[in-house]
């Protein structure tokens, strides 16, 4: 049996930034992540470790500063509203701003669309901090829309413009900027979809294609994972879920088989490598022959 590690996983640059600018704050001391930095369990347990803490975000959107009890805050790669941000600031708060650039950007394109008087419509999930941190750029508010039936009850009006949750599928992104050009002809539109999860899609196709069995390695949570996770099914239906490597079950596998390791844009590298490890020790175990490609599992 061979184990390898798909060399095109691991960290996307926003979370990679925000992790170390969390390493870099936590080697000052304690540090309050404003909802999880990264949605996988074994990174946050590992960052918990450092000293970091996390508040749920509704806790310091919706009450008073006190809950963070510590004066160093960590904003996660998916940003915060606008307002939380000014109210971090007047309270003297050593902010750590590790909101991905590439959101950062959309954040702006937002709030200029919104002072420029157009009704700004958000394609993505509703309660997604990400889409929470966008309409909270906009002070009239702005229109969340996640299907092509949402997209239909925008009626004719105001000048609009259209933008997109990084992580949102970028087809149905399409569709929905396609249903409505039909009604509101001087729509402006913003493709601002992430090209790093465009990118990732297509690799894990290719690379769950050419395996016997994958075991893709993501927190339950990510919703990046879970999409990612339906596109390498697809690719290759003996696909197998896990969070960690206890998860791995020894029948999944055969003796000559080419297994995969792969995961979602926020599971470490380091994950990877051991699951790839207990894989290994499981075809050991059971008597198959054994050989890491691409990790440190050996
Ligand atoms: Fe940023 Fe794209 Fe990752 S928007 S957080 S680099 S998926």
């Amino acid at each position: 049996m061979t184990v390898d590690i798909d060399k095109s996983a691991g960290f996307c640059a926003g979370v990679a930034r925000a992790i170390a600018l969390a390493e870099r704050a936590l080697a000052k001391g304690r540090v309050a992540s404003i909802g999880p930095v990264i949605h996988n369990p074994a990174e946050v347990a590992r960052l918990q470790q450092k000293g970091l803490v996390t508040v749920p975000q509704e806790e310091v959107e919706s009450g008073d500063l006190k809950a963070l009890r510590t004066r160093r805050v960590l904003i996660r790669s998916h940003g915060v509203s606008e307002s939380l941000r000014a109210r971090l600031a007047e309270a003297g708060l050593d902010v750590v701003d590790g909101t991905c650039p590439i959101v950062r950007h959309v954040q702006q394109l937002v709030k200029d669309y919104c002072a420029r008087g157009y009704r700004v419509v958000v394609f993505g999930k509703r309660e997604h901090p990400e889409v929470l941190g966008l309409v909270g750029h906009c002070p009239q508010g702005a229109v969340v829309v996640n299907s092509l039936e949402e997209a239909d009850k925008i009626a004719p009006g105001p000048p609009t413009v259209l933008v997109a949750q990084t992580t949102a599928p970028e087809e149905h992104f399409h569709e929905v900027e396609a249903a409505l050009r039909r009604r509101l002809p001087s729509l402006e539109v913003f493709n601002t979809t992430c090209r790093a999860v465009s990118r990732r899609q297509e690799s894990i196709v290719a690379f769950a294609g050419a395996r016997d069995v994958v075991v893709f390695v993501g927190g339950k949570e990510s919703s990046n994972s879970r999409q990612l996770f339906t596109i390498c099914q697809q690719s290759n239906k003996r696909s197998f879920w896990v969070e960690s490597a206890e998860d791995v079950q020894a029948e999944w596998f055969s003796p000559g088989e080419a297994v995969g390791i792969t995961g979602g844009a926020s599971t470490p590298r380091w994950l990877l490598e051991r699951v790839a490890s207990h894989v290994a020790h499981v075809a050991r175990t059971h008597g198959h022959e054994k050989h890491i490609k691409g990790g440190s599992a050996e």
